[in-house]
């Protein structure tokens, strides 16, 4: 930088001025005669402060140079033209450091916010905001999962199972969900330890080690965050068709999946709450998580990366995915502990006929009619699943 900003002399003079007064401040008191009570002003700078010069005509529109003749020692006037984003002189391209020459940004409101320097804002909404209530957010998910499980229990399928196997997921569809499940669990690792680590590992470990541990998963996450939006398109796509709204959606809503009767509602391939994770979780918040998330990496070549850009991209970032980890929190309990034999599926790509029945009726029976192909994959069914396959 050629020169800071353009008022540096200013700066120098108000540091020395306020130098001059801590000085001023410790010398004798015999000194300095105490100031008189001035009604309406809250904190006086020096003694010499004219207790009428805030009502003269204009005095908010004062320059430093004016000021200092009404009220010498107030530098508000220098200040807030340091606060609102003025640009000063800066040797670096501007293609490269667009913001280079402005020390402080813009006055700004944030929601939740108070009305204040845009990074002071960004502070108050992720201190105040994101990160304690996106945090007992968080823990309440999971205790509302945990008590879930304890009181009601794992759905079983009610159907006798026959030992014969239908295909549920091909090898292509398994990759493809594997691939971004693990990209996601690296994501919402790393991403809550960068947000809470600190109040409840940084305790345990210390600075210094918490500090490597936030910075490897820092690392972790830039890498994971790429394969995790290229997955996410392919998962996207794939299960597209079977989460399309259909018949018995309705219904399924209606009687909350058949939990207050005790008794599952039918379904087709995939039940109205796996459509709920699908369009809410993996098209919705997963693709906001991944534009923004590519934006903060600096992966998006038509933006400016601007402090505020990356504020904004930060705060629906972290929204976002508080919003996506409480969801497939969901997902992963009913997709292991939460539905008996449902990981069987996702992990050997077959079920039991019976648990087709129980759980997806309408598309069991749409297999047995012929309406839906009972092998996709282009592989030999029963040496894939290591069991007969008759539907
Ligand atoms: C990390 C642990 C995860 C586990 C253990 C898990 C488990 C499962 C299981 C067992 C199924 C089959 C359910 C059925 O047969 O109806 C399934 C389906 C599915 N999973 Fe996951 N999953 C995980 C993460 C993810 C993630 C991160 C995503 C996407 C962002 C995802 C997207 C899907 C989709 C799209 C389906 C098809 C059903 C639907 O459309 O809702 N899963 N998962």
């Amino acid at each position: 930088m050629k020169k800071a900003f353009p008022n540096a002399a200013a700066v120098l003079a108000a540091l020395l001025l306020c130098g001059a007064t801590a000085w001023a401040q410790t010398a004798p008191a015999a000194e300095s005669a105490p100031a008189p009570a001035m009604p309406g002003i809250q904190s006086m700078n020096i003694a010499d402060v004219k207790p009428d010069a805030s009502t003269e005509p204009g005095y908010a529109a004062q320059t430093n140079g004016e000021r200092a003749r009404v009220q010498p020692g107030n530098n508000a006037p220098m200040w807030r033209q340091v606060g609102s984003g003025v640009a000063g002189f800066s040797s670096l391209p501007k293609s490269q450091a667009p913001e280079a020459g402005v020390l402080i940004q813009p006055f700004v409101q944030y929601p939740g916010s108070r009305v204040t320097n845009a990074g002071e804002a960004w502070r108050q909404v992720r201190n105040n905001w994101i990160i304690p209530y996106g945090g007992s957010l968080l823990l309440i998910v999971l205790v509302a999962i945990g008590v879930f499980h304890w009181r009601i229990g794992p759905m079983v399928a009610h159907e006798v199972y026959t030992g014969r196997k239908v295909e549920r997921f091909t090898p292509f569809e398994r990759s493809a969900h594997w691939t971004n499940a693990i990209a996601f669990s690296i994501l919402a690792i790393s991403g809550i330890v960068m947000a809470f680590g600190q109040f409840f590992l940084e305790p345990m470990l210390g600075k210094t080690l918490f500090g490597w541990l936030a910075y490897a998963l820092k690392n972790a996450h830039n890498f994971a965050g790429p394969l995790f939006a290229v997955s996410l398109l392919v998962v996207i796509i794939t299960f597209m068709r079977d989460n399309l709204p259909a018949k018995g959606d309705l219904e399924w809503f209606l009687k909350g999946g058949g939990l207050i009767e005790g008794k599952e509602i039918k379904s087709g391939r995939f039940n109205g709450g796996e459509k709920v994770t699908y369009w809410g979780g993996v098209f919705v918040l997963g693709l906001i998580a991944v534009l923004t998330g590519l934006f903060l990496n600096h992966l998006l070549p038509v933006f400016d990366y601007s402090r505020a850009n990356m504020q904004v991209a930060l705060m629906v970032h972290a929204v976002s995915n508080v919003g996506m980890i409480c969801m497939f929190m969901g997902h992963i309990y009913m997709g292991t502990l939460g539905t008996k034999d449902a990981y069987e599926g996702m992990r050997t790509g077959y079920v039991d006929e019976g648990w087709a029945k129980a759980h997806h009726e309408l598309w069991y029976d749409d297999i047995k009619a012929g309406r839906i192909p009972a092998q996709r994959a282009n592989v030999a069914p029963a040496a894939a699943a290591g069991k007969p396959v008759q539907v």
